[in-house]
């Protein structure tokens, strides 16, 4: 069915509060909740059962995965891609950032509490699975979390890190490098290098 703006896709079990701004071509799947003030831009995806709090801005031509959750006043850019069941509390993603599945961006530094700290998530970051963010950090443009890491601190634009707590192992060259040797079908992961170990 249309709604608000022109090829808006809204899917009949989904609860969009009257408020929400949805730009043309986006779409909200299957008891998908987006709260009141939102704002969803065009050509963005929020898949099934996500749930996106109150005054939440996310922008064009992202992608909000199944199960996600969005805290309130969450900032997303344009063309990020955000994977299923990831929670995303208080925090500015910037544009083309790639947050994996299970993904906890936290806000909250001695639980129970009432203050909040925002995380800095800077343009095209890319964070593996499974990662931990703790409350506030400010990942660095272009930095590359590894699948598990545990991140407590800040960490510089560039970088790669992953572990626990997570250190700078790496750089995004020299992931940029892998990734492009992997997908002509060269290279090799750690999985990979274990077996002829
Ligand atoms: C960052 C990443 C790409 C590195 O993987 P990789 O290229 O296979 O790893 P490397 O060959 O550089 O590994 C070097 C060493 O670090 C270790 N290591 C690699 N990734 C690690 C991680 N995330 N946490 C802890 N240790 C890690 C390896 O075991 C290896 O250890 P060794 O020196 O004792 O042999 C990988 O950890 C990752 O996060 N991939 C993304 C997976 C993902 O989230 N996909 C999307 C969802 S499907």
């Amino acid at each position: 069915m249309d709604r608000i703006r022109p090829g808006v896709r809204i899917e009949a079990d989904a609860h969009v509060h009257p408020s929400v701004v949805l730009g043309p071509e986006a779409y909200v799947g299957h008891g998908a909740v987006i709260s009141e003030g939102c704002r969803i831009g065009e050509r963005t995806k929020v898949w099934h059962y996500a749930n996106v709090l109150h005054h939440c801005d996310v922008g064009a031509d992202s992608m909000v995965g199944a199960y996600v959750q969005l805290d309130p006043e969450v900032v997303i850019g344009r063309r990020v891609r955000i994977q299923p069941h990831t929670i995303v509390s208080t925090a500015n993603v910037g544009d083309d950032a790639y947050i994996g599945p299970h993904v906890i961006i936290a806000n909250m530094p001695y639980p129970p509490g009432k203050r909040f700290v925002r995380a800095i998530i800077e343009e095209g970051v890319i964070i593996a699975m499974s990662a931990i963010l703790l409350p506030g950090v400010r990942i660095g443009k272009r930095a590359v979390i590894g699948a598990g890491a545990v991140v407590t601190k800040d960490v510089p634009a560039e970088a790669l890190v992953f572990g626990n707590p997570a250190r700078v192992h790496s750089t995004r060259q020299d992931y940029d490098r892998r990734q492009a040797e992997w997908e002509k079908g060269i290279g090799s992961t750690a999985a990979e290098k274990s077996r002829r170990a």
